[in-house]
């Protein structure tokens, strides 16, 4: 007998093995069904439930109990029941609530994205304008911190951190022994390591890659570039080191590569890698090689085609967003943004207006047309 059980998120269903969070089912159905995690991470044991970003209602329990849970749920810590409903970016109640928790990770954010490495790829970003609300009500002064260096290649920029405790897992989880983590409680907690220790394991890089903000920045990288100005290409080497998979993003620049980060996939988590394991890079393949000599160049990187890394680089998408218009004719309610269809609200991709035979610079005027007629 099958031990999947049917969930349904947003109307639309899907089969899942019990034990599945609604995160996870969220993530099978895909697009933006699946709520932003600031904390979560499927490849860290015991993270989740730390930032409510992934808030979602459920409008009916399980089948055999079809009570609506009262309150909304953290769906990266909820298991799903069989026949359970959820709302996730159908519901009013969790877009309010995910607007609030979004101020709240602003409340003592610095807003310094014109000058923060993580600018382009961060997730407090996307978050904030997906999801967050302009303006705030509060204007009280903002906590500030020094920056700290973590070692040789870290720099901790607390004030931007949202402690979500990844960094923490992750040097537990990837290193012998761990050497920062959270101080203090409530409004005073901060990151850091007890007597400004170094971070000196040969993984400890890793923390950079999961950090969903700029809190943790590539010393070697940090106020070199924009992450738009760079081209993300695929590359590997033989690491001598056995727990490196050698499989690497570079960031390059003509024929400079100004950083080396582990792949990510679609929900910005390091990717897995061909060896089936999770792809967590070595300090030496993301600090110390900085040559294309020292890489074996597969090809430009697949990456979102949202992402501001997109322009200008055509080497494809990842993700389920492109399967999204198929999802939208079962999804009732609010239609997602990603869906829009340029070609049913645009003016100017009249079929039937060829601009070659258009005398000098086409104007509107030469598309005007019914687009209802389409
Ligand atoms: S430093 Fe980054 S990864 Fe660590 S708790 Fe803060 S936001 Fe999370
Ligand atoms: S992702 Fe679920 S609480 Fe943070």
């Amino acid at each position: 007998m099958s031990d999947n059980i049917k969930v349904t998120i947003d109307n639309i269903t899907v089969e899942v093995p019990n034990g599945t969070t609604i995160l996870e089912a969220a993530r099978m159905v895909g697009g933006d069904v699946a709520p932003i995690t600031m904390c979560y991470y499927s490849k860290l044991k015991g993270s989740g439930g730390k930032c409510r970003t992934c808030l979602v209602e459920v409008s009916k329990g399980s089948e055999k109990d079809p009570r609506p849970m009262p309150k909304l749920v953290a769906s990266c810590r909820t298991g799903v029941m069989d026949g359970m409903e959820v709302k996730s970016m159908t519901s009013e109640r969790v877009k309010d609530a995910r607007e609030g928790v979004t101020e709240f990770l602003l409340l003592n954010h610095p807003l310094d994205c014109p000058v923060c490495d993580q600018a382009g790829e961060c997730h407090l970003q996307d978050l904030s304008y997906e999801q967050g609300k302009q303006g705030t009500r509060t204007d009280f002064t903002r906590r500030t911190f020094a920056p700290e260096d973590l070692g040789p290649y870290i720099q901790l920029h607390m004030n931007r951190c949202i402690m979500c405790f990844r960094c923490v897992y992750t040097a537990e989880q990837l290193t012998e022994q761990r050497e920062h983590g959270v101080l203090d409680r409530g409004d005073h907690a901060r990151i850091s390591t007890c007597i400004s220790k170094a971070l000196e394991h040969d993984f400890i890089g890793n923390v950079i890659d999961v950090c969903p903000v700029g809190a943790l920045t590539d010393k070697t990288f940090r106020f070199k570039n924009r992450v738009w100005f760079t081209k993300p290409v695929d590359a590997h080497r033989n690491c001598t080191n056995p727990k490196c998979c050698g499989e690497v993003r570079l960031w390059m620049r003509g024929k400079e590569v100004f950083r080396v980060t582990a792949r990510k996939d679609e929900w910005g988590e390091v990717a897995t890698a061909s060896n089936g394991e999770t792809g967590w890079i070595c300090n030496e393949c993301r600090f110390e090689k900085k040559d294309t000599a020292d890489w074996i160049i597969e090809g430009p990187s697949r990456i979102q085609r949202t992402s501001v890394i997109a322009q200008g680089h055509y080497a494809g998408t990842v993700g389920t967003a492109g399967k999204s218009e198929k999802l939208i004719d079962k999804v009732i309610g609010k239609e997602p943004i990603y869906t829009l269809d340029i070609h049913k609200v645009s003016e100017v991709d009249n079929p039937n207006v060829h601009l070659s035979q258009i005398a000098g610079p086409a104007h509107s005027t030469d598309f005007k047309h019914d687009i209802k007629d389409r």
